[in-house]
């Protein structure tokens, strides 16, 4: 089983579902009648996204954007490439992009700067922030939980396309790393 793989929890499920009800009332009293664009990173922001869409009670419009800022499993290359984009116009929108964690903050600074060139009024939604491992200057307008400069997986954060499915944020043992 999965779990047996985690060394800690470090959000629990009860944790990150009351945040995202917090977040998603915050969102729904700064964009009414804003007609918001909700824009999930794939695939981390999964999770997330689908829990906040729900506390979010106002009409809103989502899309979702692939990138890749990782070559395989732990390390960042430093480079930011566009694997999918949205389809819709940008100009004059409110977007809100939904990501699962900043950690260099090179994916999200990467993003916000495209889509400001489009024309969209961009705000920054994060479930975790790993401010301690930042190279370019950038933050979240909202975080769930800041966290410290651990390597973790679960709802939505993958060690090798793995975790993701698990229904809260833990670290991995370390024999799972070296086998
Ligand atoms: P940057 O460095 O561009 O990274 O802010 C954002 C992306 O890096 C991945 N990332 C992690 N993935 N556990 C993960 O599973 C982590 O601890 C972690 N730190 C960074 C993630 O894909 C994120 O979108
Ligand atoms: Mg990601």
């Amino acid at each position: 089983m999965l779990e047996q793989d985690i060394k800690k929890v470090l959000i629990s499920e009860k944790e990150i579902q009351e945040k995202t009800v917090e977040l998603g009332q915050i969102l729904a009293t700064e964009y009414a009648g804003k007609n918001p664009l909700l824009l999930g990173i794939l695939k981390g922001s999964v999770p997330f996204m689908a829990e906040l869409i729900k506390r979010i009670d106002i009409p809103v419009q989502l899309e979702f954007m692939t990138v890749s800022s990782y070559n395989g499993t732990m390390e960042s290359s430093g480079e930011v490439k566009l694997l999918l984009d949205v389809d819709t116009p940008l100009k004059g929108r409110e977007v809100v992009i939904i990501e699962d964690i900043i950690d260099t903050g090179r994916t999200l600074k990467y993003l916000k700067e495209l889509l400001e060139h489009r024309g969209a009024n961009v705000k920054i939604v994060t479930l975790l922030d790993k401010p301690e491992g930042r190279v370019v200057e950038i933050d979240a307008d909202y975080t769930g939980f800041t966290i410290p400069n651990e390597f973790v997986v679960g709802f939505g954060l993958d060690y090798d396309g793995y975790y993701r499915n698990l229904p809260y944020v833990g670290v991995l043992k370390e024999e799972v790393y070296s086998s």
